[in-house]
């Protein structure tokens, strides 16, 4: 067969792949939704599922949707229906694509209001807001923002208006140079914290709740209610910690297979998978190992829930040697990390719409953008108009039920698909010739076609009380 050409243009090299892949993989999941999700579901435990699910089905899954994507070379719906019909399988292939745009227009929706907290953070570290800064003053600073309804959607509308921008001018253009310098740069800022977290007087509580494994606290999920500590048995860990991984990689709905489908043939996909990875699981454990000495050694809880990495780093940023610098540097370079994150969340739809309508970039990416910018507003209210029980379902805000939805089922679905297409739907001449693995391609198959939707599916029936 001869090789396609995207007609959204390649990367000028592969290591650009690898850099663009590293800035989806590498964002608010790593520094913002591990640290607290760890928190909630008790540390050690949690945090050594992850690791498991990202190796078993996360760099599987990761090869495969890679893989997928180069050979396609469109969005996720076009390649997904090409590839069926190259291997005379069935049309319906490309509702998984159709899947993941819906996924990534989710997920992006909630996003964009994080990143938002994440750019307010900028100016209250940049004006001293933290300058000696305790707990409960932190904590105030916190509230008061999520409290506001106009501010928040001041901040989300902002980071959307941004995002678009480079969305419409296509993703490869500046993308590029932010991501080989920022990258680097936040990797560097997140040592400092290290090192500041290893002075606090927490480093040892803190390393032993990220890495002591008890897997009693991972089956009870701690909130804080009424200022005291309140654990309650969950049914969901592992499909938390299965969620996050595809969360976390980018995996599941496309975003990877869209900027595979942008990959120079002759690279390996499975060095650039190590890589990504590997730098995935790195800048999560370091924010791990920033946050938690400073959450025991304010008296903090762990459980706090999605404020926790705003309720804490202020701390530290208030109290040591240069914080005020290093505190705008740290959330300027976590916004960019979120910003090189959403870029990937929306370009499968906006692939889409090119080829298919035949939209310019500009006119796909506003419809796309508007309509994410809008939705966006069910989790802006979620922290405070609609916060109470009466605008919940099933104990959830419209937040918590997005992110549910999304992460623990979506993902988890669409990475499914994504192992049974490339291993029992693709012939395995086509999927060996586009891997193009000088060893371990029989160890890769195996485990793509039995491992890996076996394990999703247990954690699936363990999530709704089957086993
Ligand atoms: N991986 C990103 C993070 O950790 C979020 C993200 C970007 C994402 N693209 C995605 C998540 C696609 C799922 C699917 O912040």
């Amino acid at each position: 067969m001869s090789e396609k050409k995207s007609i959204h243009g390649h990367w000028s090299n592969a290591f650009v792949f690898v850099l663009a892949a590293v800035g989806s993989a590498v964002g608010l999941g790593n520094i913002w939704k591990f640290p607290y999700i760890t928190g909630e579901y008790g540390g050690g435990a949690f945090v050594l599922i992850y690791l498991v699910c990202i190796l078993l089905i996360g760099i599987p899954v990761m090869m495969a949707e890679i893989a997928i994507g180069r050979r396609g070379r469109q969005s996720p719906i076009n390649t997904m229906r090409d590839l069926a019909s190259e291997e005379n399988k069935s049309p319906l292939w490309q509702y998984m694509g159709w899947g993941g745009v819906l996924a990534g227009f989710l997920i992006l929706s909630y996003y964009s209001v994080i990143a938002g907290w994440t750019l307010s953070y900028v100016f209250k570290a940049a004006s001293g807001t933290f300058d000696g800064a305790d707990a409960s003053l932190v904590g105030d600073v916190f509230a008061n923002l999520t409290g506001n309804p106009e501010i928040l959607t001041g901040w989300h509308t902002l980071f959307m208006v941004l995002t678009m921008m480079v969305v419409a001018r296509g993703v490869r253009g500046g993308l590029e140079k932010a991501v080989t310098l920022l990258m680097p740069a936040l990797f560097a800022l997140l040592l400092v914290m290290v090192g500041y977290a290893a002075n606090s007087g927490g480093f040892e509580e803190g390393l032993n709740f990220l890495f002591h494994i008890d897997f009693n606290e991972f089956f009870y999920a701690c909130d804080v209610v009424d200022g005291a500590q309140r654990c309650e048995f969950t049914g969901t860990p592992l499909l938390t910690a299965l969620g996050h991984a595809f969360f976390t990689l980018s995996l599941g709905m496309g975003a990877i297979m869209v900027y595979g489908s942008y990959m120079p043939k002759n690279y390996s996909i499975t060095k650039a998978t190590f890589i990504i990875a590997g730098a995935d699981t790195v800048v999560a454990l370091l924010a791990g190992m920033a946050i938690f000495p400073i959450v025991f050694a304010n008296g903090l809880a762990p459980g706090s829930g999605p404020g926790l990495i705003f309720q804490t780093l202020p701390i530290a940023f208030g109290n040591m040697a240069g914080g005020q610098f290093f505190g705008t540097l740290f959330f300027i370079l976590l916004a960019f990390a979120a910003w090189s994150s959403a870029i990937s969340l929306v370009e499968p739809g906006v692939a889409w719409l090119v080829e298919n309508k035949g939209y310019s970039r500009v006119k796909a990416t506003t419809v796309i953008g508007v309509s994410c910018w809008i939705l966006g507003l069910g989790t802006v209210f979620s922290f405070n108009l609609w916060s109470s029980a009466d605008y919940q379902l099933f104990g959830k805000t419209l937040f918590d039920l997005l992110d549910y939805l999304t992460a623990n089922i979506m993902l988890p679905l669409g990475g499914l698909l994504i192992a049974i297409f490339a291993t029992w739907v693709m012939k395995k001449e086509s999927i060996s010739d586009e891997l193009s693995m000088q060893s371990g391609f029989s160890l890769w198959y195996f485990v793509t076609r039995f491992i890996t939707p076996v394990a999703i599916a247990i954690v699936f029936l363990n999530a709704i009380g089957v086993i």
